[in-house]
C-alpha cells in the first residue's frame, strides 16, 4: 500500500510542472514609477547608491526627450499614450475653454475627465480591455475616466497632499507591493511630486535639491529590499523615469526678463495661458492676432514667437484643435511672464525639448530586462511600446518604435509592434516549453532514483516473504496511474528496459547517467521487477 501511496504522489509531482509551466506563459508584471521633473542628471551631484546599483543591475538610458511642451500632465500622457502631444490633446497643465474661458490649475485638471478623454486610450484602458489588472497611484491621468471607463484602481491625490513625506512615500511602495504580491495586479503606475517641486522652490541647482535626489535614493533602496520581501524579484519588471528636467530661472538685474505687458496690450487678448514656466499660448480677440503677434515678434531677444500654423514641426506639438493662435516660449531660462513679474519659483521648465536641462531620466530593470545596459537616448514616445511589449498588451495606434528600446531586453524582436506580441509569445512558450521538457526529465530523474530505492528496500523484504509477494506488488504498481502519466513515447521501451535491468541488478543505480537511461529505469517500473521475479 505504501508503494501505491508513493505512485500516487510521484502522478502529482510529474502534473505540477505542467501546470506551472503554463502559468508562466504569462508576461512578467510591470510597475512604472514616476519621479517628477527628475532632471537626467540629477544622480550625478549627489551620492546615489541604490540608483547606481540599478545602473549594474539594469538598464540605464544616457537620458530620455521629453515632448514638447515640457510639462507635468502633457509629458505623462505622452508616456501613458506612446502619442505625440498634438496627437493626445493633453496640450497642458491647465484645462482652458475658449468658449467659457474657464481655466483650471493643475491639480484640479488632474480631475477633469473632459481634458483627458480625448479618444485616445492610455494603456491602463487598454491593458485592462486585455484582461490585465491595472492600477494608477496618484499618476497624472489616472484619476478620470476614458469612454466613461475608469482604472479598474485609481487614487487620486488630494489638493493638499504633501510632497516630500518619506514614510508616506514607504508606505505607497509597500500598498503598491501587496497589490502585486497579494491581488495579483499586473501593472501599476505611481507618481511622486519631488524632485519638480522642490525645483521650483529652490532650484535645480541647491542643497534642497540634492537632499531631495537623497531621499528618493533612499527609496529606491526600500523599493529594492521590498520587492525581495514580497517574492516579487522575479516577476516584477520596474520603469522608473519622470516627465521633463528643470533649470534655473534668470532674473534681473543678472538679465532683461520677459513680461509680454511690455509689448502688447493685454485687452485685446481673449484667452491666455502665461505665467507658467517657459511657455505660452495667447487667444487673441477678433481680429487682433496680427497686432499681438507684430507687437512680439521681435520684442525680446530670448522670446521665440510663432503663428500657430508656423510652429515648428519637430516639436509635433502645434496640430491639434486646442492649441491657440499664438505659441511663445523663452530661451532656457527665461520664464514667459504676463502683466507681471512673479518671483515665485527659482526653478522651472516648459522650455524647448532640445535643451539638456529639460531631459528626463531613465531606469528599469526585473527578470525581462539586461543587467548593465546603457541606452542611447530616445524619445519618450518609446516607452509606450516596451511597456506593451513587457505585459504582452496589443498597443494601440501610437508614435513609439519597440525597435529604439528592444536592446535592453532579454528577447529581442525585429517584427513590428502588431507581430511582436505573438512573436515574443511564441519564443516565450519555446523556451518555456524547453524548460517544462527539462524540468519534467529531471523530476522524472529524482522520482526514479527514489522510486528505485524504495523498491530496493522493498525487495529485500520481498525476498523474505517469497516470490508470489513480489509478483503481487509489481501487478499493484503495474495499474497505477503513475505509470500512464508517463508520456507514450517514453513507455514504449518496455523491453528494452528489461533487458537492461536484467543485466545491472547487482549495481547501484547510477545518480548520473543521461536522461535516456533515467527515461528507461522511469518506465520499467515493474518491468523491471517482473523479470527479475
Ligand atoms: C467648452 O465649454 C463648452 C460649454 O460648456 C463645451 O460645450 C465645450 O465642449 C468645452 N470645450 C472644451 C475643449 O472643453
Ligand atoms: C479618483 O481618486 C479618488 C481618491 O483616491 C478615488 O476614490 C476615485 O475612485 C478616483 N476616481 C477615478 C475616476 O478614478
Ligand atoms: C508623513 O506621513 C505619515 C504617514 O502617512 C504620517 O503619519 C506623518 O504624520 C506624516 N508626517 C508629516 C510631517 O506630515
Ligand atoms: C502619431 O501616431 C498617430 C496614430 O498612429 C498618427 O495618426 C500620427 O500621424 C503620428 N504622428 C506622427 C508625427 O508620425
Ligand atoms: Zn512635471
Amino acid at each position: 500500500m505504501k508503494l501505491l501511496t508513493f505512485i500516487l504522489l510521484v502522478a502529482a509531482v510529474v502534473c505540477v510542472p505542467i501546470q506551472h509551466s503554463q502559468k508562466r506563459q504569462k508576461a512578467n508584471k510591470l510597475l512604472l514609477i514616476s519621479f517628477d521633473g527628475f532632471r537626467w542628471d540629477y544622480d550625478q551631484d549627489v551620492e546615489t547608491p541604490h540608483l547606481d546599483y540599478l545602473v549594474s543591475k539594469g538598464v540605464k538610458a544616457k537620458y530620455i526627450n521629453p515632448p514638447f511642451v515640457t510639462m507635468t500632465s502633457p509629458s505623462h500622457f505622452t508616456t501613458i499614450t506612446g502619442r505625440w502631444i498634438e496627437d493626445h490633446g493633453v496640450v497642458h497643465n491647465m484645462y482652458f475653454n475658449t468658449t467659457t474661458l474657464i481655466k483650471l490649475p493643475h491639480k484640479l485638471t488632474l480631475r477633469k475627465t473632459q481634458w483627458w478623454d480625448t479618444g485616445v486610450l492610455p494603456l491602463w484602458i487598454t491593458a485592462q480591455n486585455q484582461g490585465r489588472k491595472v492600477a494608477s497611484f496618484h499618476y497624472p491621468g489616472g484619476n478620470v475616466t476614458y469612454g466613461g471607463q475608469a482604472i479598474y484602481r485609481s487614487l487620486g491625490e488630494s489638493l493638499t497632499h504633501p510632497d516630500t513625506n518619506e514614510t508616506e512615500w514607504r508606505l505607497n511602495i509597500d500598498i503598491v507591493l501587496e497589490w502585486f504580491a497579494k491581488e495579483d495586479f499586473d501593472f501599476v503606475t505611481l507618481y511622486y511630486g519631488e524632485p519638480d517641486n522642490v525645483g521650483h522652490r529652490k532650484g535645480p541647482e541647491t542643497e534642497e535639491r540634492r537632499a531631495v535626489i537623497r531621499q528618493i535614493d533612499r527609496t529606491i533602496g526600500y523599493l529594492i529590499d521590498s520587492i525581495e520581501r514580497y517574492n516579487l524579484k522575479d516577476k516584477l519588471n520596474v520603469i522608473i523615469t519622470s516627465d521633463h528636467g528643470m533649470t534655473t530661472i534668470k532674473k534681473a538685474p543678472d538679465v532683461n526678463e520677459i513680461r509680454l505687458s511690455k509689448f502688447i496690450r493685454f485687452k485685446n487678448i481673449k484667452l491666455e495661458l502665461l505665467d507658467y514656466g517657459g511657455f505660452g499660448m495667447i487667444l487673441p480677440k477678433e481680429g487682433k492676432t496680427e497686432e499681438i503677434y507684430q507687437g512680439l515678434k521681435n520684442a525680446h531677444p530670448h522670446l521665440n514667437v510663432y503663428k500657430k500654423e508656423e510652429f515648428p514641426e519637430r516639436f509635433h506639438y502645434s496640430k491639434n484643435d486646442r492649441v491657440l493662435p499664438i505659441l511663445v516660449y523663452g530661451d532656457l531660462g527665461y520664464n514667459v511672464n504676463g502683466r507681471i513679474i512673479l518671483h515665485i519659483n527659482r526653478g522651472d521648465h516648459g522650455f524647448d525639448n532640445k535643451e539638456m536641462d529639460m531631459k528626463m531620466f531613465f531606469r528599469a530593470f526585473g527578470p525581462d530586462f539586461k543587467s548593465a545596459y546603457l541606452s542611447e537616448p530616445f524619445d519618450s514616445i518609446h516607452i509606450y511600446p516596451l511597456m506593451c511589449n513587457l505585459l504582452g498588451v496589443k498597443p494601440e495606434p501610437n508614435n513609439g518604435s519597440l525597435a529604439i528600446t528592444e536592446g535592453m531586453l532579454f528577447n529581442s524582436f525585429e517584427n513590428s509592434d502588431l507581430e511582436v506580441v505573438s512573436f515574443r509569445s511564441d519564443r516565450l512558450s519555446g523556451i518555456i516549453g524547453l524548460g517544462a521538457v527539462a524540468t519534467f526529465l529531471f523530476l522524472v530523474a529524482i522520482i526514479h532514483v527514489t522510486y528505485y530505492a524504495v523498491l530496493r528496500s522493498k525487495r529485500e523484504a520481498i525476498r523474505e516473504r517469497g516470490r508470489v509477494a513480489e509478483a503481487a506488488i509489481c501487478r499493484r504498481a503495474g495499474r497505477g496511474s503513475a505509470m500512464d502519466k508517463v508520456p507514450s513515447g517514453k513507455t514504449g521501451k518496455r523491453q528494452e528496459a528489461a533487458d537492461l535491468e536484467k543485466g545491472s541488478d547487482k549495481e547501484e543505480w547510477p545518480r548520473e547517467g543521461g536522461s535516456r537511461r533515467i527515461e528507461v529505469k522511469n518506465s520499467i517500473g515493474c518491468a523491471g521487477a517482473e523479470a527479475m521475479s
